[in-house]
């Protein structure tokens, strides 16, 4: 079986699981230390209307954490990320407390207490004795095996491991561990519940460290152990090509040497040369600069360096995937939303090439023997989808954009994985046609990616360029047969809007809301954004010169009234059923977008323009109006299009573009001059 259907039977996309269990009413929290607060505060704001136990055996890290959660909601309601009225929620029925009877009624415990499998053992028998029979119980260890912890124990079924990343409350990853003693049931509920509470699961197999600490663990291990040649602040310095933050700072940030001893020690029983460097024991702090200190490093050493920690990095990556601890995607998207990655390994291999690979294991088989090697061609620990999810319904692909880091906005690697997905099953007579939908409860799609903007502005060429070949999927998307339906389960914002209406159907959950930001940014949607609407539903379109020339937000409802959506759905589960069931009614019946000339309305420009306290750029603004009037009043639905690229060309080279650009990359409010 391969690791991913051993991993995912059902699905990989977590938010397609109807949860067999309502949501907790009563979460514990067992251990006030490091993480355990996090996890609660985490869970307080996805939740707020739950009661949360905080529990430990002592009195002052319980007042610590209160103090920790004050302090986190203050600054959330600061940073107007939390609303008053919510942090008061927050803050209510969260009990700190000594007494484990509490916890009685409780749905949920995650355990966060010291890495010890006698401690671990004694906390789970006395949660298990005053609980109830159905409570999942889980631990948060980095590195012990479910059945060490859990075998013991009368209903071990409800059991698992759910491995958090510091810090807890914002890092978006959760390992969730499947394991031989526990019901897929109980796995395939956590595994929903984390990501309808804002997280992203995945599932690792029950190996030591699990997936991601397999790494992270090492890498620092390594790091270490190069001090014999290079100090911690050189160290750092070469790393960070490859990391925000080099392995000492962290480290330090983390409190990590104890816990690289205890893990890497604990994967020692696969092999010596997991041997935790002796130097950890005797060390509190490292000597070493913020990330982006300049340090000096001789090209030599920098080699040495780079190699060795290419080299720990390539060998635990291999391992993973040849013994079926995770999958690619996993790996590789959770080194770079946990573990600070700039980029997943395997993108890391796939820049240096096969031979420059070859020799950097070649050089660190020799210099740290025993460490694993790839069992495979390197080429098979290639061409998966770095950004995509692909999941079949009755015969239908369903693509989820998984970037939820910023909220699944569309890169050009995401726009050329979406194509390829639907190349590979065009001529498939089994698939009937697809779903493309975004992960999580929040986004559909933010929007095409802004941090790729800045090489368009002020270069008309470049500009066109981007937006023809941004545009690749939705012509393709226009000459298929096979039907595809966007399922919106959340914001669809500019670039990912145009995506969705291009689709040949619509489905959202009671939540979306539907906005082109662009004139916001000071630019407008050029791939298709001035154009598709009227095409495909002129009834709308006084509503959609709003929403384009003013960013007006429209919600599920008001879609549905226009003709662009057909099914409104409770919720994620539910539109994906739906989104189906259209791949299913439309199937034959794909309609054709209008070709000829349309009659519009003016698109007004008013003296002041304005997207709610925001005061827009009026030249921007009559780019806008040109380019829809144009659009509408072209002979052929190709001319249309051309026209739009031609207007986001235009307006790219404007200092309305330059300063809702700069601003949005800048987080600050955009200032337009005109
Ligand atoms: N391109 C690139 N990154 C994006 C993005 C986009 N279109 N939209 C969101 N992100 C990133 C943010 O930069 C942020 O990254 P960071 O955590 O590294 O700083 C992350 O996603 C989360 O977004 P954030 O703004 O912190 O979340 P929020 O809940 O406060 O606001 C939005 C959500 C969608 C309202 C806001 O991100 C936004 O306005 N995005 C731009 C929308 C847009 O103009 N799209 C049109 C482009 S075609």
């Amino acid at each position: 079986m391969d690791t991913e259907t051993k991993l995912y039977p059902v699905s990989t996309n977590p938010l397609f699981f109807t949860p067999t269990r309502s949501l907790p009413q009563e979460i514990a929290v067992i251990g006030a230390g490091t993480i355990g607060p996090d996890i609660g505060y985490y869970l307080k704001s996805a939740l707020p209307g739950i009661k949360l136990y905080l529990v430990d055996v002592v009195e002052e890290p319980l007042k610590n954490a209160e103090k920790r959660i004050t302090g986190y909601v203050q600054k959330a309601t600061q940073k107007r990320k939390m609303k008053e009225d919510q942090a008061q929620t927050v803050l209510e029925n969260i009990m700190y407390t000594m007494d484990y009877e509490h916890i009685k009624n409780c749905d949920l415990v995650i355990e966060a207490a010291t890495e010890n499998i006698p401690l671990k053992q004694k906390i789970f028998d006395t949660v298990e004795k005053i609980v109830g029979e159905d409570t999942i119980i889980t631990s948060n260890t980095s590195s012990i095996p479910a059945d060490r912890i859990f075998s013991a124990m009368k209903k071990p079924e409800r059991t698992t491991i759910t491995h958090f990343f510091a810090p807890a409350w914002r890092s978006l990853p959760v390992e969730v561990i499947r394991w031989e003693g526990a019901n897929q049931e109980a796995v395939d509920y956590l595994f929903w519940f984390f990501a309808h509470t804002g997280k992203a699961p995945i599932i690792t197999d029950n190996a030591i460290c699990f997936m991601l600490d397999r790494i992270f663990d090492n890498w620092c291990n390594e790091a270490v152990y190069l001090l014999d040649c290079a100090s911690a602040s050189q160290i750092d310095s070469v790393v960070e090509e490859f990391v925000f933050a080099g392995p000492f700072f962290v480290l330090n940030m983390a409190n990590g040497n104890p816990i690289v001893i205890e893990t890497n020690t604990l994967q020692m029983e696969e092999g010596s040369h997991y041997e935790p460097a002796l130097i950890l024991g005797s060390v509190e702090k490292w000597h070493t600069g913020r990330p982006g200190s300049k340090v000096e490093v001789s090209a030599d050493l920098k080699n040495t360096i780079r190699d060795r920690m290419l080299g720990i990095l390539f060998s635990q990556s291999f391992d993973i995937i040849d013994r079926g601890i995770g999958t690619k995607q996993d790996l590789n998207f959770g080194c770079q939303v946990a573990l600070g990655f700039k980029k997943g390994p395997f993108d890391i291999m796939r820049d240096c090439g096969e031979a420059e690979v070859t020799r950097i294991m070649g050089k660190f088989q020799q210099e740290r023997p025993g460490f694993p090697q790839a069992k495979k061609p390197l080429s098979d620990y290639q061409g998966f989808k770095r950004f995509l999810l692909v999941d079949e319904v009755d015969g239908v692909k369903i693509i989820t954009i998984r970037r939820p880091q910023a909220m699944n906005a569309i890169s050009d690697e995401i726009n050329n994985e979406i194509l390829t997905v639907l190349k590979e099953n065009i001529d498939n007579p089994s698939v009937k046609g697809f779903v493309i939908s975004g992960y999580g409860n929040a986004a559909f799609s933010a929007g095409a990616d802004i941090g790729k903007f800045p090489q368009t502005l002020g270069n008309r060429d470049a500009a066109v360029r981007y937006a023809k070949d941004c545009a690749q999927v939705q012509l393709f998307m226009d000459q298929m047969e096979k039907p595809i339906v966007a399922a919106i389960n959340g914001m669809a914002l500019g670039g990912g809007l145009e995506i969705a209406i291009r689709c040949h159907s619509m489905v959202a959950t009671k939540n979306a809301i539907f906005q082109f930001p662009e004139v916001t940014l000071g630019i407008l949607p050029g791939i298709g954004g001035c154009i598709v609407p009227y095409r495909k539903w002129p009834q709308g379109a006084k509503l959609f010169h709003e929403m384009i020339s003013l960013a007006r937000r429209i919600t599920a409802k008001e879609a549905v009234d226009i003709g662009m959506v057909v099914k409104i759905a409770e919720d994620y589960s539910g539109m994906i059923k739906e989104a189906v069931q259209e791949v299913k009614n439309i199937q034959g019946k794909k309609q054709r977008i209008h070709e000829g000339k349309l009659d519009i309305p003016e698109v007004p420009i008013p003296d002041q323009p304005m997207a709610g306290k925001l005061a827009l750029s009026k030249e921007a603004i009559s780019i806008i109006a040109k380019t829809i009037e144009n659009g509408a009043a072209a002979d052929t639905f190709a001319d249309a299009l051309e026209i739009g690229y031609q207007g986001s060309a235009e307006i790219a080279c404007t200092d309305a573009a330059k300063e809702g650009i700069s601003a949005f990359l800048e987080k600050r409010k955009p200032e337009f001059k005109k």
